[in-house]
């Protein structure tokens, strides 16, 4: 791609994607580099500037490295990239500017929209006359290479959609609906009967991981040997999927879980993946520049094994049900309350335990509905949402009533960590 590249210096190994976003977002290209990587390679990168991120553990070696380069350096203190307070957020974007525009004489030359137009123009002319496949999960990044390879290859793309019957209210549907009537060849297999065969009598919550990774490999292979020969396979990857699997210092804090990783028998000759330099941010402005509605760029990031890790203990299609109804209502009052975007993922759980209840002068023993929102930047840690009352005295009300097996409400106040964000 034809821009200039600045280059952050992960220093910690965790300020690194926040100092990237921070440049990007003035629209300079960087790349986030560890801290030990050899000097010579960082030279070959060509970068108009180095930003040192977080000033912990710095060693001789990359201050020597960096040193010995002629090329503006900016290293500011270890707060500057995680400061909270807008003004003081202001004054240090203009300081890194500063620092782009006028040391490093940045262009500014990157933008989402060319990105959109080079992406689209590499595909085509890797791709040349073969055949692509991708797994279209129906989470975002998965949805944006859809598209963009709709547009780049469409007549030579097919996606499978494997609905595994864990997703939420109408989601298939919604999927299914965004790609309808577009050139590529959109298979959606209704999977979800053999998933839940397989869940059935399971309640450990990595048995249930696995099984779902499985069948999701099996499913997926058997639709993919139906359509014949495919050349390329295309991925979702994203550029936090690259860093936390080992090219920064981050890589311990989290393994990277795409359900089932690659399959084994689908012959391919490359792996296309045209999201990899992107941040999940940057992938939502790719969506919007491609002309996706709005309700699939912003969905919240939704995990492989879908509701199987929100429904506790063994998962069934009336569990699942119950799920769906309640976690439909607690999502339909965080966007009436206009909250939509800030949090970073808000959703129900179905626990495994009951309690009585009195409904219409009745006694009833049904489930206890667990409410879960929270801010985060990367999702590696997480705070608790203060959400207000009224909206959850309204989610709480709304979800006994119209949510048939459900008795109580609770709201999960635990931090990441030493929680997770999911319960299993
Ligand atoms: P935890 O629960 O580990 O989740 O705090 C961190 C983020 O990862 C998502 N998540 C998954 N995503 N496959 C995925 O693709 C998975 O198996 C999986 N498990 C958790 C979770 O929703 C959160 O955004």
């Amino acid at each position: 791609m034809n821009h200039q590249t600045a280059v952050v210096l992960d220093l910690d190994g965790q300020t690194g994607q926040l100092a990237a976003r921070r440049v990007r977002a003035l629209g300079v290209y960087c790349e986030v580099c560890a801290a030990h990587l050899p000097a010579r390679e960082l030279e070959a990168k060509k970068p108009i500037g180095i930003i040192c991120a977080g000033t912990k553990g710095r060693s001789a070696a990359t201050v020597e490295a960096v040193a010995g380069m002629r090329v503006p350096v900016f290293a500011p203190d270890d707060a500057f990239f995680r400061a909270e307070t807008p003004e003081e957020t202001k004054a240090n974007r203009e300081r890194l500017r500063a620092f782009l525009f006028d040391e490093c004489a940045a262009a500014g030359d990157w933008s989402i929209a060319d990105y959109r137009d080079t992406a689209i123009a590499q595909v085509r002319e890797q791709v040349g006359d073969g055949r692509v496949l991708l797994a279209l999960s129906g989470g975002v990044d998965s949805t944006v290479v859809a598209e963009l390879l709709t547009r780049a290859v469409g007549g030579q793309l097919s996606c499978i959609f494997v609905d595994h019957g864990l997703l939420r209210k109408n989601e298939g549907d919604d999927v299914e609906a965004a790609f309808a009537g577009k050139a590529l060849h959109f298979v959606r297999v209704n999977a979800a009967g053999r998933f839940l065969a397989r869940l059935a009598g399971v309640a450990d919550p990595e048995r249930k991981r696995k099984i779902i990774g499985e069948e999701f490999i099996r499913v997926f292979e058997e639709e993919a040997k139906k359509l014949g020969r495919v050349d390329f396979l295309a991925q979702g990857t994203i550029y936090p999927d690259i860093l936390e699997s080992g090219t920064g210092d981050g890589a311990a804090v989290k393994s990277h879980h795409n359900v089932g990783g690659l399959p084994e028998h689908v012959d391919f000759r490359a792996l296309i993946e045209p999201l990899s330099p992107l941040f999940k941010d940057e992938v939502r402005a790719l969506g919007a520049a491609l002309g996706l509605p709005e309700a699939l760029v912003w969905r919240q990031p939704f995990p492989g094994p879908g509701l199987a890790v929100r429904c506790l203990g063994e998962v069934t299609k009336a569990k699942l049900d119950i799920l769906r109804e309640a976690d439909a209502i607690f999502r339909e009052e965080i966007a009436t309350a206009g909250l939509a975007r800030s949090l970073g993922q808000y959703f129900a759980i179905l626990t495994d335990v009951r309690s009585v209840g009195v409904k219409q002068n009745a006694r009833t023993y049904g489930y206890t509905v667990a409410l879960r929102a929270v801010y985060t930047d990367d999702f590696m840690t997480a705070a608790w949402a203060r959400l207000p009352y009224e909206l959850l005295a309204r989610a709480s009300g709304r979800i006994v009533d119209e949510a048939d097996g459900v008795g109580r409400v609770v709201y999960d106040i635990t931090g990441k960590p030493p929680g997770t964000i999911e319960w299993e």
